[in-house]
């Protein structure tokens, strides 16, 4: 999206001026882990910080300065080797006793929910009981904001077709009678494949982070899935010319399905030599957000990278209300950090509202 290279530009000019200057400018970098640039703030700013990798710059007045304890060791624990998830993986069905409503009467509570007590209170314990948990989570998040994701259709065919370093992914989907056909372009790396396909990311509207070499790259046009435009591009695309203009998924529950539908078909279809346990997903700004809820619902993503997905997205609601009622956050656009109910531009997106 044109916002999010609006904004790489900024920050990689940000960082650029403040590795050559003696002080970092107002929401430049002062510090964090790795960081060999300036420490010092422009006359009127505070270094403060934001994450131990990230300390910024940030007007004096309403901010605390850092204290004298910059965090200089870098995590020295190494990730475990990557093995291929497991055909003993936890079941991602919940057992049958597990009791998902999608909303819970009643509830109340004005601080940061425990994701790791049952919607009767009861301590999540084991693996098991985590599975059912997830599926008490997603289905509330279903229930209360997102809408309705439904599972595989009925009918769902498809095809990768290939020419040179560019295929072609289509799938035609069907559901009582209707049906919806989608196609996304994947760029894989050229060379020889490795012997379990190429990893891939699926990005949203193509994304906008750098993607290492020997990775394939699907674009996938989530808005042909479900419109962003405004309140009157609800319910349009093709996810809802398959379910109804009336279906209750929000946008990013809608491009859910349509990451799932290209998984299946890639599982389906190894002739396209795409390493299926190794699926990353990426999207920035709204489609961050969207990116994220691809990596909550569809377990089959190995990865997820939501860039910039900002409030609403990665970061925690309650929270950035807080911070802005604190006066603590960066000075975005102020509809960053509106409540959801507020958050009009993009409700259709965001929720079922
Ligand atoms: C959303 O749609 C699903 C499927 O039609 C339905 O089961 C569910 O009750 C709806 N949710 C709301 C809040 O209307």
């Amino acid at each position: 999206m044109k916002f999010c290279t609006a904004v790489q530009f900024a920050l990689w000019f940000i960082s650029l001026r403040g590795a050559s200057a003696q002080s970092s400018p107002e929401w430049g970098q002062c510090g964090g882990i790795g960081w060999t640039g300036p420490q010092a703030c422009a006359t009127g700013m505070i270094c403060t910080v934001i994450n131990p990798y990230f300390f910024q710059c940030l007007p004096g007045a309403s901010t605390s300065p850092i204290t004298s304890t910059p965090i200089s060791t870098p995590p020295t624990s190494i990730p475990p080797s990557s093995t291929a998830p497991s055909s003993s993986a936890p079941s991602s069905t919940p057992s049958a006793g597990c009791s998902t409503p999608s909303t819970i009467s009643g509830y109340s509570n004005a601080a940061l929910p425990n994701p790791f007590l049952f919607n009767d209170g009861s301590a999540v314990k084991t693996q098991a009981d985590w599975t059912c948990r997830r599926a008490q989570i997603s289905a509330l998040i279903q229930g209360y904001e997102a809408g309705y994701l439904p599972p595989k259709p009925q009918t769902l065919t498809g095809s990768v077709t290939r020419s040179g370093s560019t295929g072609t992914l289509s799938f035609t989907a069907s559901n009582g009678g209707t049906s919806v056909s989608f196609s996304s372009t994947i760029t894989y790396p050229s060379g020889t494949a490795p012997t379990a396909g190429w990893p891939l990311i699926i990005a949203y509207e193509g994304g906008s982070i750098p993607i290492p070499a020997g990775i394939a790259v699907l674009n996938y046009a989530n808005s042909n899935m479900a419109q962003q435009n405004d309140a009157s591009s609800r319910g349009v695309g093709t996810f809802y010319n398959l379910y109804g203009k009336s279906a209750n998924a929000s946008a990013m529950t809608a491009w859910v399905w349509g990451v799932s539908r290209i998984i299946d078909i890639l599982e389906e279809t190894p002739s396209a030599q795409i390493n299926t346990q190794r699926i990353g997903v990426t999207g920035c700004s709204r489609d961050g957000k969207g990116a994220l809820m691809a990596g909550a619902f569809e377990e089959r993503i190995a990865l997820t990278i939501p860039q910039e997905s900002g409030s609403g997205g990665d970061a925690g609601w309650r929270l950035s209300l807080f911070e802005q009622n604190s006066g603590l956050l960066f000075k975005l656009p102020p509809r960053s950090f509106r409540k959801m109910s507020g958050l009009v531009p993009n409700s259709q997106i965001m929720s079922t509202i």
